[in-house]
């Protein structure tokens, strides 16, 4: 029975249940169960073998692409044809697409259309900055307009389902994985998490420029022990709920389609087989409507982990844990029918897992037109035009840090010449990042271009210098010559793309290489200069900040990178950026992030026997929240509404910031707060509020906030979320350190 003959059966079936037309639409909020939806996909399930059901929850990848160890070379389209394939990942464009499409559509019995899925994980073919280095903008606006432009990118190119965002808080820049997300902070992570759901999926995932989104990787995979990826994570069931779960709760909230389960073990028992958080967190107890899929071949895995014994086994453990798709397992299509012969499974749960499939399908209204993502001159059309790149040019320009400044920058535009030196600076290829999709280093434009597109009337002069790593010097003196002859020097240093992302740790966050000895050696000149970083996670440069006069976090900004920090080196954009992660002075801080607990016996210089190191201060080189501008910002007037609130009450608070110096420019003014006694420890600050404000200079602006017990409330000593009366601090600067504080207390 042909595709055909199911729309028109379950197109009936639809009307005679709903009476109305199926509204695809969900407008926000968590994803919506539509009645019209389910009696179509009653009708189709009505339709299925058992193995066809199965068949739908396996997930191959094609292309030949893999993102994950090699499990089997699979000739898919006999797959497809049996119905033995719900999914593919890795399978890109408009016309490939439109060809696996057919098979499924047309060769396959019932003629159900595959979910295409791919990491589009910051654009698709237009590269944005790193998903970390894009939270250091603090523009929620900006990150959904983002990942709206990487979803009409991706749908274009034939895509339904993007794996991101990736929602793992991070607090230890060992792990490569760090660049993927939002940095340490479940409040900011929360709303970024939020914004990236809603740029990809739109207002409908029924509107063919949008795709589904899918939160991951739950959970707490970001807690790998040592920064290691993949290793154990071992945490409270408090830290559990009070860090790492909140922004998947946030992107359910938002209306995310689907989760990904994680490689790592939760406290013994691996994720993907862990029925405490799939189901009765994620499935029961936040009502989670879409689907999960395992991370490649995380099913398989469990036999590694050592908690299955064999394929049927780490079958049953994923299938009862409520993992509804197998990515690149080939578990459940070889042991689901036997599970369920032997009882160990009903089709009640395998109908389950097809159902929430099938919804999404329906959703992106493949089953009305299964090709309506493989338009090629939509494709053509799309991908990488001129608007997607100025926004990608503006984004990046937003999401970099201004970490030091001598007042050298920014530069000016009348120098006679200008030194681009070291080996990020005439780079398209690490610009972009790891997980850059069908980004391509040929259509990035490098610091060295960015900056001779600016200034055209300058002689811009270039040495590499040194290799990203390695340990020849050989190109130093070029590069100090070259130097010699500027006015100024742009140093452009840091990471290959491929040294932050999966699989991707490092023990070690200094400059890679020589390129230390390289900024020294400059720097010895005492010229004019600037270091621009290009890195994927936070690094250890406290010699830098030392010794350079200026120093601007540009993280891998993408395919429109160069003119991005030619913008901002040359005034044309006062950086604004602050950072979403600590960055600590050595490996030894580690783990380091802004709210931590206060302990017994907190440091002081002076005394003994508190909570220090003899080696090293405890705090970072450069706080949570921190970043510097072209001008200066000034507090005053920091009032709250009441020294005592009750649990029903709302707090205003208020500050006014003051532009005090020669360039307009934005603010992220930051609102914490701090429980002074809880029925267990309460951190000593804690991102509740911030507004990224534009204040012209000599300008006042007066920024509010609003606090009520909701605010206040953590997992208390029996693990109940709730406010508990008693003093409270409550916090506002522009980093998590430099602050202005006044007391009050809620009764
Ligand atoms: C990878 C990653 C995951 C990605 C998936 C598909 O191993 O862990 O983030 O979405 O496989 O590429």
């Amino acid at each position: 029975m042909k595709l055909k003959l199911i729309i028109a059966v379950v197109t009936l079936a639809a009307w005679s249940c709903s009476g109305n037309k199926a509204t695809m639409d969900h407008s926000g909020g968590k994803l919506s169960i539509d009645p019209a939806i389910e009696g179509k996909v009653d009708s189709v399930l009505k339709l299925m073998t058992i193995d066809e059901k199965i068949g739908q929850l396996n997930q191959l990848t094609g292309n030949g692409e893999t993102t994950g160890p090699i499990t089997f070379a699979t000739e898919y389209q006999d797959a497809i044809r049996k119905g033995e394939v719900g999914s593919m990942l890795n399978v890109n464009g408009a016309a490939y697409t439109y060809k696996v499409q057919k098979i499924a559509v047309e060769e396959s019995r019932l003629g159900i259309p595959l979910i295409f899925g791919y990491d589009v994980i910051h654009g698709y073919k237009t590269i944005f900055p790193i998903p970390l280095g894009e939270a250091a903008c603090w523009d929620l606006d900006a990150i959904e307009k983002s990942a709206r432009i990487a979803a009409i990118e991706a749908a274009a190119a034939g895509q339904h389902w993007t794996f991101a965002p990736m929602v793992d808080i991070a607090r230890d820049p060992r792990w490569g994985r760090v660049m993927e997300g939002a940095g340490e902070d479940p409040f900011y992570g929360s709303l970024v998490a939020k914004a990236r759901v809603k740029g990809f999926q739109g207002s409908s995932l029924a509107d063919p420029s949008t795709i589904v989104a899918c939160a991951k990787h739950f959970v707490a995979y970001g807690a790998a022990m040592g920064g290691r990826d993949y290793n154990t994570v071992d945490i409270s069931n408090r830290t559990l709920h009070e860090v790492y779960l909140p922004p998947f709760k946030a992107a359910i909230d938002a209306g995310v389609g689907t989760f990904m389960s994680s490689f790592n073990e939760l406290n013994g028992v691996p994720v993907t087989g862990n029925k405490e958080m799939v189901k009765d967190i994620l499935k029961d107890e936040w009502q989670f409507n879409g689907f999960i899929v395992s991370d490649w071949a995380s099913i398989r895995e469990m036999l590694v982990h050592g908690i299955a014994s064999d394929d049927y086994q780490a079958a049953d453990l994923a299938m009862n844990a409520g993992i509804d798709m197998d990515m690149e397992g080939h578990i459940y299509i070889h042991q689901l029918k036997k599970l369920l012969a032997d009882g160990k499974i009903t089709e009640k749960q395998i109908d389950d897992a097809v159902r929430r499939i099938l919804r999404i399908k329906f959703m992106l209204g493949l089953f009305d037109d299964p090709y309506r993502y493989c338009d090629t001159i939509r494709e053509k059309e799309l991908i990488l035009n001129p608007r997607h790149l100025e926004i990608a040019r503006e984004v990046a320009r937003k999401s970099m840090v201004l970490l030091k400044n001598d007042g050298v920058l920014p530069l000016s535009k009348k120098l006679n010449t200008v030194a681009v030196i070291g080996p990020l600076a005439d780079n398209t290829e690490d610009i972009i990042g790891t997980w850059s999709a069908r980004g391509e280093g040929k259509d990035a434009v490098s610091v060295l271009t960015g900056i001779r597109q600016k200034l055209p009337n300058t002689k811009v002069i270039h040495a590499k210098g040194c290799d990203i790593t390695g340990d020849s010097k050989a190109g130093f003196a070029e590069a100090i010559a070259t130097a010699r002859k500027a006015d100024a020097v742009v140093l452009v240093v840091g990471e290959a793309a491929m040294m932050s992302g999966e699989a991707l740790s490092r023990a070690f966050l200094d400059l890679p290489g020589v390129q230390k000895d390289l900024v020294l050696a400059i720097n010895e000149l005492k010229k004019p200069m600037v270091v621009v970083l290009m890195n994927g996670r936070p690094l250890t440069i406290e010699w830098m900040d030392n010794a350079v006069p200026a120093i601007l976090e540009a993280w891998l900004p993408g395919t429109m990178g160069g003119p991005a920090v030619a913008d901002v080196l040359f005034g044309d954009y006062n950086p604004s950026g602050k950072l979403p992660m600590t960055f600590p002075r050595n490996v030894g801080q580690i783990p380091l992030f802004y709210y931590h607990k206060n302990t017994g016996r907190p440091r002081v210089e002076t005394e003994r026997y508190t909570s220090k190191y003899i080696d090293s201060p405890n705090t970072p080189l450069y706080p949570f929240g921190y970043g510097l501008s072209y001008t200066s910002f000034d507090y005053s007037n920091f009032g709250i509404s009441a020294n005592e609130i009750g649990m029903s009450d709302t707090l205003k608070v208020w500050v006014d910031v003051t532009n005090t110096g020669n360039y307009d420019g934005e603010e992220v003014v930051q609102l914490y707060i701090r429980d002074m006694v809880g029925s267990v420890t309460r951190p000593v600050k804690e991102l509740k509020g911030f507004e990224k404000v534009f204040i012209k200079k000599g300008e006042t602006v007066k920024v509010m906030f609003k606090l009520t017990a909701s605010d206040l409330a953590f997992y208390t000593r029996t693990m109940e979320f709730k406010a508990e009366p008693g003093d409270f601090k409550v916090f506002v600067g522009g980093n998590s350190r430099d602050l202005q504080e006044l007391s009050f207390r809620l009764k």
